[in-house]
């Protein structure tokens, strides 16, 4: 198994991902958030590019979600935080998202053979699930505005230990994915501190959401790995 790690999501076009597991990687907020709407029981996320498409997705008793700038859409049920999703009211409950980066990342990510949403919070289930498929792995980081985001390349970094530790075997991988391995083990001591003063967290944080910052630099809480079929993010089954 080889791991390749995506800078941002403008450098995708570079890379072939057919045949391959591709994990997209925005753990400021968007993968964070759809784990954790998995979590707490909704039946799926509908990911989409705009504002438009997600106002005509959405069926009767869907939710939508998703941000513009960080900030809850007008009229959507749910900005992109978090904390919004840990509630019961969206058990069994579609999702129809739209974000800046995470969503647009997973349209990106598409033409690979299998597409899961990764973050810190599920970094050891995304390695599992990504040897039982036994296929060569990319790690996409969303970043923001088409730039690298510190956040979501320490994530790949932890991702690459997760595979390397549940493999028991050193893997090939290219030179950013050992990079990233490299930062993640000099900052997981410090890792709330390092999410908190990185841009995408400094932004968050002026808007009041350092508690999403907070949430999101949680380190292997769940076993739901979010995976694409038929449009659609579900509960990967394992
Ligand atoms: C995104 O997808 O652009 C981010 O998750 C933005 C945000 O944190 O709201």
């Amino acid at each position: 198994m080889r791991i390749d790690c995506i800078s941002n999501i403008s450098e995708t076009q570079a890379h072939d991902l057919a045949g391959k597991t591709v994990f997209v990687i925005d753990v400021l907020r968007a993968t964070s958030t759809m784990v954790t709407a998995l979590v707490h029981g909704s039946s799926c996320i509908v990911p989409v590019e705009t504002v438009v498409q997600a106002k005509q997705t959405a069926s009767e008793g869907d939710l939508l979600a998703g941000e513009r700038q960080c900030k809850k859409i007008p009229g959507f049920h749910f900005g992109n935080s978090p904390h919004e999703f840990r509630t019961d009211a969206i058990a069994g409950k579609r999702i129809v998202m739209t974000t800046t980066n995470g969503t647009r990342g997973i349209q990106k990510a598409a033409r690979g053979a299998t597409v899961f949403a990764g973050s810190m919070l599920n970094a050891s289930a995304c390695a599992k699930a990504a040897l039982r498929l036994r296929r060569d792995v990319v790690l996409l980081c969303a970043g923001t505005q088409d730039v690298f985001a510190l956040e979501d390349g320490l994530c790949a970094g932890l991702i690459t230990r997760e595979l390397i530790q549940a493999s028991g075997r050193e893997l090939e991988m290219n030179d950013f994915a050992a990079a990233m391995a490299a930062a993640y083990a000099h900052i997981e001591h410090r890792l709330e501190e390092a999410l908190l003063s990185c841009d995408g967290g400094v932004r968050l944080s002026q808007l009041g959401f350092a508690d999403d910052v907070l949430y999101c630099s949680r380190v292997n809480c769940f076993d739901i790995v979010p995976v694409l079929g038929d449009g659609a993010l579900r509960a990967f089954d394992r």
